[in-house]
């Protein structure tokens, strides 16, 4: 009988530390079924549970999903309504099982355009879970990869205006720090679901050396099993970093 993919991955022993995904497909998978869009929005809330959980499982120690874009505001008011209610329906439900099982959610991205509601739910989810120390699960939400460098550019710029800061001095380390994504490592493994070959503006400066690991199954359809995948075939990989074999 064929060994179940956790061992497989625990025996191979290289667990990506952080993987990122950009949750994909939730609109074609509605769809495809005759709903509005909507209906794909709620139902990939049971995915995210799945990724959750099968992140826990498999050790991997930061996860960090792709909710909501910059770009997403341009979408019918409708939709983002949905999408919001669905933020704060996912922190009021899962707030107590997440804290549980020692996930530490931080939401992460331009969080002061959401509304009232929806900032209540972030400030629900950070707080009674933080602290937790076996996942850190961030929640991309608002988020573009242009804008966090541009809110980077500006706030260095305003350190070197007010004399604290030297651009002489001014290294990776230095913009690493003014990312949402500060002291947190690189992402080792990028998801994308619903098989579309696109970054989407998705955390441009710390993908530069992350394998990418695209799945053809819509969001609302992911399972831990898909996870599970991604990080067999992100355990064949060598990473070079730009160097030459060592194998
Ligand atoms: C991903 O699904 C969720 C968000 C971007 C909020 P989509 O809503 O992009 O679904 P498709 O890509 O249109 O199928
Ligand atoms: C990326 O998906 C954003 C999220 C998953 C939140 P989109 O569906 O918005 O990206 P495009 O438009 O297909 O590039
Ligand atoms: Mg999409």
């Amino acid at each position: 009988m064929a060994a179940d993919p956790l061992s497989l991955i625990r025996a191979q022993g290289r667990v990506p530390r952080h993987v990122a995904v950009i949750m994909d497909g939730n609109g074609r998978w509605a769809s495809g079924r005759g709903l509005p869009r909507h209906a794909g929005h709620w139902e990939g809330m049971k995915a995210v549970r799945e990724a959750v959980e099968g992140a826990c499982e498999a050790g991997v120690e930061i996860l960090t999903l792709f909710a909501f874009s910059t770009e997403n505001w341009k979408r019918p008011q409708s939709e983002i309504d949905a999408l919001m209610q669905l933020l704060g329906a996912y922190a009021e439900s899962e707030h107590e099982e997440l804290a549980g099982h020692g996930v530490e959610v931080r939401v992460l991205g331009e969080v002061s355009r959401l509304d009232s509601a929806a900032r209540a739910a972030v400030e629900l989810m950070e707080n009674a879970t933080r602290g937790g120390a076996v996942l850190r699960l961030n929640l991309m939400v608002s988020y573009g990869g242009r804008e966090e460098i541009v809110r980077a550019v500006r706030r260095l710029a305003e350190q070197v205006r007010r004399r604290r800061l030297d651009p002489e001095a001014i290294g990776e380390d230095t913009v690493e720090r003014m990312l949402f994504t500060h002291g947190l490592p690189d992402p080792d493994l990028l998801v994308r679901t619903s098989g579309e070959l696109r970054i989407s503006n998705f955390l441009l400066w710390q993908l530069a050396y992350t394998e990418f690991h695209v799945a053809p199954v819509l969001w609302p359809d992911f399972r831990r099993e898909d996870l599970f995948a991604a990080i067999l075939d992100y355990q064949r990989r060598e990473r070079r970093f730009g160097r030459v074999s060592t194998r």
